[in-house]
């Protein structure tokens, strides 16, 4: 059946929070699908010079892939998807960090001297790697125990006791910032390597390397769909539902 979009309605978000694997359209299409996901389809399509024909049979065919793998993440537990969240992306984070850092450390000291770009990649990508680690420990200690006492208030149906954090949009806040932060350090990386073209001269490691590095901008923008799109808006309804003593 063939799909009819509202273009001037609809926001990138809510196409990819229905089916996420739209996010590797809009990837390929250079469109910000997570920090900036709140646009209408239309803004964000203009900008590109892409018409709505040309996005209508890209998205058909994302859609009738018969590899695509359905997930409906926006029908999970709010406790579930925080404990998926941790066991696919924080576990990846975490994982990849030192694999890329060591190669990236063995393309500084075969290249460096030649394309002196890979000093600033060493750089940033030291940076956003502190950065996103403390940003997962915040979240597996601070705000996700805080959903998770939400979504058991709502079980118990019990008004959630007033704490520390005043409200769950406080702590929720301060990761979207830390999220546009990581974000924007990939985008400086994509920029620094030229949208990850390789040099003539380069190696089997640097080839590695930048596959690792788009793969793990990849994952972020999943990670950060999954939580400012799903999680958080539901954390933050549930919270007010909650105050109000509504527990369906
Ligand atoms: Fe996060």
């Amino acid at each position: 059946m063939e799909t009819t979009i509202d273009f001037t309605q609809i926001k990138i978000k809510d196409l990819v929070t229905e089916n996420f694997h739209t996010a590797e359209l809009f990837e390929k299409l250079g469109i910000d699908f997570c920090c900036n996901g709140d646009r209408i389809l239309k803004t964000a399509l203009d900008e590109k010079n892409i018409s709505n024909s040309k996005f209508l049979s890209e998205f058909e065919k994302f859609k009738n892939s018969s590899l695509i793998e359905y997930q409906k993440y926006s029908e999970w537990d709010l406790d579930f998807l925080t404990q998926y969240i941790i066991e696919n992306h924080h576990k990846y984070v975490k994982n990849a960090i030192p694999n890329i850092s060591n190669h990236l450390q063995k393309v500084f000291e075969a290249h460096g001297e030649k394309h002196s770009f890979i000093v600033n990649v060493q750089k940033i990508f030291f940076e956003v790697a502190e950065e996103l680690s403390h940003h997962m420990m915040k979240e597996e200690r601070i705000l996700f125990p805080i959903i998770k006492y939400l979504a058991d208030s709502q079980k118990l149906r019990e008004k959630p006791k007033t704490r520390g954090y005043v409200t769950v949009q406080n702590p929720i806040r301060q990761m979207e910032a830390e999220h546009v932060s990581a974000g924007n350090a990939l985008e400086n990386i994509r920029r620094l390597t030229n949208n990850y073209t390789l040099p003539e001269d380069s190696c089997a490691t640097f080839q590695i390397t930048y596959k690792e590095l788009e793969e793990f901008e990849k994952d972020l923008h999943k990670h950060v769909h999954l939580e400012n799109n799903i999680l958080f808006p539901k954390a933050i309804k549930l919270e007010e539902r909650l105050i109000k003593g509504i527990y369906d």
